[in-house]
């Protein structure tokens, strides 16, 4: 899950493919390299290590910097540890071809191993060099152009991959292709320059065009004369449909926060607004949502809804598990897309699958949408990035409007994704009668409420900093929950692991006895969510057994809670709320929480080591 970009047209690309790079680092960050070409030569430049580092390297040479060509690749290593030699872009023997690629070539031992007989030598042990001689032999022996010979070299391969290719001896022109890895193209005005990228941000002040390649699409992009897309499998002519993008370039910086995830966490009150206007009109007693409603008959009749997503996103889908069992009585089951898409589930068309994704691009959640309507079920995305593929392959959807998520860590997305999830387990329980037309209204007044609760949640921010700093050396940990509350509790467990590479694992509360308490003693933070509504007493009765075991106790409860005060070592409160809802607000400090340990312990809080914001192979 690298990110690639590239640029061809009238301007310097320099400036264009490196400040690229660095909008895509979420997706990768071991290594990083470039390509320009200054109308006579090319010029590479790669290195292990982030993108600013690449620049560093550069600046020595200006004339790398030359040129109006450039394509440019960030790195999440799969083959081949992080290296100089390793990092793209990647060159054909001939020196001709050059690629950058995102994704994996599953049979790439097999191809290398037919292309060393035919006198191919490797610098790297990468599957993209593999491809790239690959593509430089077929063009050889087909004596075809650029394009053709991209296409003819991708059906012999098996795999994932989104690659752009320029060839130095043809320079007016750069081939893109995927399989699902993605690619957007910005396009400029009079076809006189093209944005080349993994997702739309390196070209938000240039264009709002935008081409969205599909799986098995090849584009050939041709500076003056425009853009050509065909299928892979069968070489048809494919009509290019461009789009109006509705980022900002705002949006996608730090807006004065020190850290992206710092911004997201503040933006969630915003994001969840955002989320549910037009949707939810409260004094009306209204919820609209088209995906739902053109669709209602089907969620309405079906025998069960599964839930398919990966790591927070899959948080959210317990979480919603029990929204939908309690507000609309309808059966769910929550699956890891990973596991899902090998197990040979037992599907029908009466089933609703539900795929939760932020960036609509996660390998194991796409090969599961694409795996239940393979046997016939309806797929429902909810999704937050626009044009992706999930919200693409899914037969109806609704996006979290939690605008371009870009720390690594899934905050706002949570929040956003619950909320979308609320207001169709709401919706549904009207429509079915599980719901009173009174329950479902005040639901609706208190989801109201909710934003200008998480404002207040986040002004507890040096209270939070306090804990953190009374915790941070703490090397395991666990976070305890029940019912609505159980997710949140892995969900923080998650945060503090994937950030700041503390030990820490999330239970069900009453699990504990179970096993999990022998870890407990004196060094054992235990970060338990007790609020008011949710199975309260049997909590309570949980703390204590951790206090008899002289376990430190972070309490998450209802404000006005005087009990837990009494037994824990720190209590954080929560504005009350419907138990459904609480979600939207025990999981606040535990995001706070696990920035500031981050933070703290020196960690990249926005790039944590060995992980990407889309994991798009499997
Ligand atoms: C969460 O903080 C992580 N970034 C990761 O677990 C993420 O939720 C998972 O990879 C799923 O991503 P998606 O929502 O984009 O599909």
């Amino acid at each position: 899950m690298c990110g690639i970009t590239g640029y061809i047209g009238y301007r310097k690309a320099y400036p264009i493919v490196i400040n690229g790079l660095k909008r895509l680092e979420y997706r990768g960050y071991d290594s990083a390299g470039i390509m320009m070409y200054d109308g006579k030569n090319i010029h590479l430049s790669k290195t292990k290590g982030k993108v600013v580092d690449l620049e560093k390297i550069i600046e020595k040479t200006p004339l790398k910097k030359e040129g109006n060509i450039g394509i440019g690749h960030t790195r999440w290593a799969t083959h081949g540890v992080p290296n100089d030699v390793n990092s793209h872009p990647h060159v054909s023997q001939s020196g001709n071809l050059i690629i950058v690629h995102n994704g994996i070539i599953e049979n790439y031992d097999t191809l290398k191993k037919e292309l060393i007989k035919r006198g191919y030598t490797f610098k790297s042990d990468t599957d993209t060099e593999v491809l790239i001689n690959l593509i430089e032999e077929v063009k050889k022996q087909e004596n075809c152009k650029l394009g053709k010979a991209v296409q003819l070299a991708l059906t012999n391969v098996i795999g994932a991959y989104a690659i752009a290719v320029f060839d130095k001896t043809k320079p007016n022109e750069i081939i893109v292709a995927r399989l699902g890895s993605p690619i957007a193209i910005g396009v400029g005005k009079e076809n006189s320059e093209f944005f080349i990228a993994s997702d739309a941000s390196p070209f938000v002040e240039y264009t709002k065009n935008v081409i969205y390649l599909d799986d098995e699409e090849l584009a050939i992009i041709k500076l003056g004369k425009g853009i050509s897309v065909r299928k892979i499998t069968d070489d048809r002519l494919v009509d290019t449909n461009i789009e109006e993008l509705k980022m900002s370039l705002d949006q996608i910086e730090k807006g004065g926060y020190d850290h992206f995830m710092l911004k997201e966490i503040h933006e969630q009150p915003k994001a969840i607004i955002d989320t549910y206007r037009g949707r939810m009109l409260a004094d009306e007693g209204i919820i609209k949502m088209a995906g739902v409603d053109d669709n209602i008959e089907k969620f309405l009749n079906a025998n069960r809804i599964i839930i398919v997503a990966c790591g927070t996103s899959w948080h959210a889908g317990l979480v919603a598990e029990y929204l939908f069992e309690d507000l609309a009585r309808i059966p769910v089951e929550v699956e890891y897309a990973s596991e899902f898409r090998y197990r040979n589930p037992i599907i029908s068309e009466k089933d609703i699958v539900i795929a939760i994704s932020q960036s609509g691009e996660t390998a194991d959640t796409l090969a599961a949408i694409k795996l239940a309507k393979s046997r016939g079920a309806f797929v429902f995305g909810v999704c937050n990035v626009v044009g992706s593929s999930i919200a693409r392959e899914t037969d109806a959807g609704a996006y979290t409007h939690a605008g371009p998520e870009i720390g690594v860590a899934s905050t706002k997305a949570f929040t956003t994704q619950i909320t979308v999830l609320s207001l169709i387990a709401l919706k549904l329980g009207k429509e079915n009668g599980s719901l009173s037309k009174s329950a479902f209204h005040s639901y609706l007044q208190t989801m109201q409420l909710i934003p200008s609760k998480i404002e207040k949640l986040l002004q507890l921010d040096t209270k939070i900093k306090e804990i953190a700093a009374v915790y941070k050396d703490s090397r395991n940990c666990l976070y305890l929950g029940r019912g609505f509350n159980f997710p949140v509790a892995l969900e923080g467990a998650l945060k503090l692991k994937e950030i700041s590479y503390v030990h820490a694992e999330g239970y069900p509360a009453a699990e504990m006895k179970h096993g999990p308490i022998a870890l407990i003693d004196h060094n054992m933070p235990i970060y338990v969510i007790a609020t008011k509504k949710g199975h309260y007493e049997k909590v309570v009765s949980n703390i204590q057994e951790i206090k008899a075991r002289s376990g430190k106790i972070i309490a998450i409860v209802t404000e006005g809670d005087t009990l837990v005060k009494q037994i824990a070592d720190h209590v954080i409160e929560i504005p009350e709320t419907e138990e459904a809802f609480t979600p939207l607000l025990t999981t606040i400090p535990l995001q706070l929480l696990s920035y500031y340990i981050a933070l703290m312990l020196g960690k990249n809080v926005d790039q944590p080591r060995n992980l990407a914001k889309a994991v798009t192979v499997e």
